[in-house]
């Protein structure tokens, strides 16, 4: 089934008066590190293999809401319906990965390329699919391999955590990760190397990522070079944001039906034609 909505003119304006709207929404309430979050949580439950899971929205649905990993996302999919409400043609899913583009964006981090079209299901996979923090290097791998990304984009999109916090509450963690939680910036890169920080928090999983030598050269990378980090940064959020979505898919049927279009409208003119002759020839 095809993983993409039709996307005219009208839908691409109403997308920027989303964007815009979100602007607003993510800045008075100083929300972005929740609405990252859930834009993650949503795509990142992706399975390359069986093609299930992704950024479709399907976290709006309380069964996968009531996920542990997902505790206290309510807030950011309830935040959201205002702007749903104003832009009803916009879908769930391209709503909740354009937020965590807007996120990223008015906290000072890259701008990130979108391409709208996603396509909301209501059908959510099985609960276990988000990684678990308290495990270690080998897990990291198994669950964003499973999405079909590599060491690289594991190290620069656990670099979201410049933003946030952790709520005891929530998720048995305390603390955030940087001095600025509402500053995108490589500030977390920056302190997981700092091996004298006790003020910040490091989870088990962001601790392997010093750990282990693949992970730690990015790590070294993005805590010298900023620029390096929102180039990579943008790169691999893009392609989180994109898990079993081909955006080209929508301009590829379109360019199908046309083509099928020319083809049929030929063959009509040559038959007539073949039909003309052939009355002549009689
Ligand atoms: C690498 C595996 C990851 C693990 C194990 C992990 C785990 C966690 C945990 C335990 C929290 C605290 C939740 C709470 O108590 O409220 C958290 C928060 C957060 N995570 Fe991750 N995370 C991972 C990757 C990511 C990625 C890839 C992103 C985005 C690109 C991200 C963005 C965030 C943000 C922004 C918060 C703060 C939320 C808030 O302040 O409400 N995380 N994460």
């Amino acid at each position: 089934m095809a993983q993409y909505n039709r996307v005219d003119a009208e839908y691409v304006k109403e997308i920027n008066n989303t964007r815009s709207d979100l602007r607003s929404l993510i800045s008075n309430k100083k929300c972005a590190p929740i609405m990252l979050r859930l834009a993650w949580h949503d795509a990142g439950t992706y399975d390359a293999k069986t093609r299930t899971g992704g950024p479709n929205s399907s976290i709006r649905n309380q069964q996968e809401l009531n996920h542990s990993a997902n505790k206290g996302l309510k807030i950011a999919v309830e935040l959201l319906e205002e702007v749903k409400a104003k832009h009803p043609k916009i879908s769930y899913a391209d709503l909740y990965q354009l937020a965590g583009v807007v996120a990223v964006e008015v906290t000072g981090g890259p701008a990130i390329h979108f391409v709208p079209g996603r396509k909301d299901l209501l059908e959510s996979p099985e609960e276990g699919r988000l990684p678990d923090a308290k495990q270690g290097a080998w897990h990291l791998r198994e669950v964003f391999y499973r999405m079909g990304l590599n060491d690289r984009d594991i190290v620069v999109l656990s670099g979201g955590h410049t933003l946030g916090k952790a709520h005891k509450d929530l998720s048995d963690f305390e603390g955030q990760w940087t001095r600025d939680p509402l500053k995108f910036d490589n500030s977390y890169f920056v302190e997981l190397l700092n091996s004298e920080s006790k003020d910040f928090l490091k989870l088990p999983t962001d601790k392997v990522l010093v750990e282990d030598p693949a992970f730690r050269k990015y790590v070294e990378l993005y805590a010298k070079d900023e620029k390096a980090f929102f180039r990579d940064y943008a790169k691999s959020h893009k392609k989180l944001s994109e898990l079993g979505f081909n955006p080209n898919g929508n301009y590829l049927s379109i360019l199908t039906k046309a083509v099928l279009g020319v083809v049929i409208a030929s063959t009509v003119v040559v038959l007539g034609y073949l039909l003309e002759l052939n009355k002549k020839i009689n």
